[in-house]
């Protein structure tokens, strides 16, 4: 295994290559320092500004997570909303279907209504025409039988 080592006096790099029967290899590298490496730097500056670093950036994670919790909570309550407005818009074409619906069978109540009226007319003209024909016919018969009588017998 390869093992590292990161001085704590120097910002040098001791990486254990590989164990061999013959010995060992070491690789050592002379970094540039990091800006991370400050911390590990024995000159770096007091651990009490580091402490307010680490507090102002909890804060700033804090307020980064109230602000996504906020926007998921908008966007949360703005599908909500559409939502509704879809259920609304369902509804109100429902109610739309149901009324075209309604008027519709209306309409064809109405006209079966009169279709049956038409025909009850109809049967009820041609059986007022019968019975008009029926009365000319007596009529004329009674016409004829006096004319045919007076006639006769004179
Ligand atoms: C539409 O009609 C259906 C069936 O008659 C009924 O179940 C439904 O509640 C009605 N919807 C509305 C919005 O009136």
């Amino acid at each position: 295994t390869v093992a590292s080592h990161r001085s704590q006096l120097a910002n040098i790099l001791v990486k254990e290559m590989d164990k061999r029967a013959s010995g060992q290899v070491f690789e050592v590298i002379i970094a540039a320092p990091a800006p991370d490496a400050k911390g590990e730097f024995p000159l770096s500056p007091p651990k009490k500004k580091d402490l307010s670093l680490e507090k102002i950036q909890r804060k700033l994670e804090a307020a980064e997570e109230r602000r996504r919790s906020h926007e998921a909570e908008v966007l949360k309550h703005l599908a909500e909303k559409r939502e509704h407005e879809k259920e609304v818009q369902r509804k109100a074409m429902e109610e739309n279907n149901n009324f075209s619906k309604m008027a519709e069978e209306k309409l064809n109540q109405k006209m079966e209504a009169n279709k049956e009226n038409e025909a009850l007319q109809a049967s009820m003209s041609e059986k007022f025409k019968e019975k008009d024909k029926k009365l000319e016919e007596v009529r004329a018969k009674k016409e004829t039988k006096e004319g045919g009588a007076e006639t006769s017998e004179n």
